[in-house]
């Protein structure tokens, strides 16, 4: 199913852009692929499994509640990284996440440009194309890649927060690079894949990461799926050091987790 949805991004991506939507402002956006993908994959979910739940992000769009019970839930992502999606630079995830009991069970982070399927299940370790992956050693924040990234959440505080954390993570502490992938779902793959050491962005949706949360708890990292704010790492002295320097910005939790 996710091979069909990537076949329907990937002869979008080769036409021209047309159809581009804002969502909650300017900087959100939205495409008619986006709800087509999204369709197809609730449509072919709930036809194998009629009882299960969706939160998905072009319905929430729509007006459905971010709801995370116990039953079994798909939390999907037509294609995290819309904005790369329109300006065709390939670096998008259909993302498809499965939580039973607020758990995450399986993810797969699927990219149909450069077709890299990304999965895990809960205790069968992750993979990229069918091939293990695992997190990078790295502990130091000066011998680290980190990516942070703002999304289209402009606020001053977000700003600044991004703006304090660039100048003391990629200035004072001098990491090795500074990396913003576009896709949060990107952005986590490559962390659990060991080409990036670490990541943090603030305002993100469940949808968004879900999938590859579950790749990366395959690598032993705790996760608040529904806590808006993602900060993984390869090691946990990297995450500490990396805290210590970032201008924190305090996100609600979504829904009603
Ligand atoms: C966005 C991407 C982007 C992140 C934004 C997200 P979307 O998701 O993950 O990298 O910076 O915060 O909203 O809208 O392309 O699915």
């Amino acid at each position: 199913m996710v091979d069909r949805a990537g076949t329907l991004v990937r002869d979008a991506f080769e036409q021209p852009t047309s159809n581009v939507e804002t969502k909650s402002s300017n900087t959100d956006l939205v495409t008619e692929t986006d709800k087509a993908v999204e369709e197809l994959l609730i449509r072919g979910l709930s036809k194998e499994f009629p009882d299960h739940k969706f939160i998905g992000e072009e319905s929430v769009s729509g007006g459905q509640k971010v709801e995370l019970t116990d039953a079994p839930t798909w939390i999907i992502d037509p294609i995290d990284g819309t904005t790369n999606f329109v300006h065709r630079i390939p670096l998008i995830g259909i993302c498809v996440g499965l939580a039973i009991k607020k758990q995450l069970r399986a993810g797969i982070v699927y990219n149909p440009i450069t077709r890299e399927l990304f999965s895990a299940q809960k205790g069968k370790g992750a993979f990229k194309n069918g091939f293990p992956i695992h997190v990078s050693k790295t502990e130091a924040c000066s011998n680290a890649v980190v990516v942070t990234q703002i999304g289209s959440i402009r606020t001053p505080e977000m700003m600044n927060s991004f703006v304090q954390s660039f100048n003391s993570v990629i200035g004072d502490k001098q990491a090795h690079a500074h990396r913003a992938f576009g896709s949060a779902a990107i952005n986590m793959v490559y962390v659990a894949q060991g080409s990036i050491d670490a990541y943090v962005e603030y305002g993100l949706h469940c949808w968004d990461i879900a999938a590859a949360a579950m790749i990366l708890k395959e690598a032993g990292k705790p996760f608040n799926l529904m806590g808006r704010t993602v900060l993984c790492a390869g090691t946990p002295s990297l995450a500490k050091e990396l805290s210590s320097a970032l201008t924190h910005v305090e996100m609600e939790t979504e829904g009603d987790a």
